[in-house]
């Protein structure tokens, strides 16, 4: 349980990421070329742009991959300058590689201003003779026309639900471990095609079982119970505001639930509860005032018991 399943489980190879394999295919293609032009990988957090880069190199380098790649974060360092010096001092040192190229791997370039950006784009032109750069951002929108225009633009998507679970069967299977179909529902709801996200939230769930069912999950990601919830939103509704009052702190207590994740779910469940329109609209306005006011810092068990309050009010029947 010391290792991080997210850096155990990185794949190695092209072939062994999951789900974006229109990209992999074009990757294998540049490898079987030996040449490789600068990249541009946009696209979600957790979906394998950092993982391809560094399978990309090690494929095109072998063994020797770390003499060959150089990594950079846009958003560590102080201003384009220490950028472009740190690039020239690597560019400068002669390849030891076969392949003539160096790669230069920028994470979060999209992080840098306009202005940064043209600089980058200059130092990418002047060393283009014997370095690639790979620049990895969420938002290609942020990147200005220069740089798109003269890299290869690869668009990482989230991870498709077939994707995760077969990911995380992979984990489990490493682990000896077992996935109830309820938890890994859930397990692939709450990721979101992330696959950090999913990793992660399979290695906590399984820090005390290794039968990994939905009840553990869910005390992993820090969710209640949608029948826990609903449960406290009829009472309240009823007028029982004691029970209510229990239910909350239970779910604080127990659940280790904030009151924003107990706001949010509050809103999710209000729609599974019959009630006429007007009132739930009233509801939803009441909700989005207590998260408001709690994102402005008001005490959130105060909030939270007058928003239930509020759903027994008279007012609202
Ligand atoms: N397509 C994938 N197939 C298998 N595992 C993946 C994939 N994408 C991500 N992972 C897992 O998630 C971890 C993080 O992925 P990675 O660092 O490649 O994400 P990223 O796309 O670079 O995200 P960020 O935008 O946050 O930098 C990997 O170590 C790996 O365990
Ligand atoms: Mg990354």
């Amino acid at each position: 349980m010391n290792d991080i399943w997210t850096e155990k489980y990185r794949p190695k190879h092209l072939d062994d990421i999951y789900g974006q394999e229109r990209i992999i295919e074009r990757l294998k293609a540049y490898v079987a070329q030996g040449n490789i032009p600068h990249l541009l990988f946009a696209g979600p957090a957790g979906t394998g742009k950092t993982t391809s880069a560094i399978a990309l190199s090690k494929e095109l380098y072998g063994d020797q991959w770390n003499a060959s790649f150089f990594e950079l974060n846009a958003s560590d360092e102080r201003g384009i300058d220490v950028i472009r010096n740190k690039i020239k001092e690597y560019a400068r040192t002669t390849t030891l590689s076969k392949k003539g190229f160096k790669i230069i791997f920028m994470d979060e370039a999209d992080s840098l201003t306009n202005e940064a950006q043209a600089a980058l784009r200059r130092t990418m032109e002047k060393y283009s003779g014997n370095c690639r750069f790979i620049l990895s951002c969420n938002y290609s929108s942020k990147i200005i026309d220069p740089i798109q225009s003269r890299c290869a633009v690869f668009r990482f998507r989230y991870i498709s639900k077939e994707g995760v679970i077969k990911w995380l069967e992979h984990i489990s299977e490493g682990e000896g471990l077992t996935i109830s179909e309820d938890a890994m529902n859930l397990l692939v709801r709450i990721s979101e095609g992330d696959m950090r996200k999913a990793t992660n939230l399979l290695q906590i769930s399984a820090t005390t079982t290794e039968e990994i069912d939905e009840e553990a999950v869910r005390q992993s990601a820090n969710i209640a119970k949608p029948g826990d919830i609903e449960y406290m939103i009829k009472t309240a509704i009823e007028g029982d505001f004691m029970q209510v009052r229990n239910k909350l702190y239970e779910l604080i207590i127990d659940y280790g639930l904030s009151g924003n994740d107990i706001v949010r779910q509050i809103h999710k469940a209000i729609y599974n509860i019959p009630m006429d329109n007007e009132r739930r609209m009233r509801l939803v306005d009441r909700i989005g005032e207590a998260e408001f006011r709690m994102v402005q810092g008001a005490n959130e068990r105060i909030q939270l018991e007058a928003l239930l309050a509020h759903f027994g009010n008279d007012l609202y029947k």
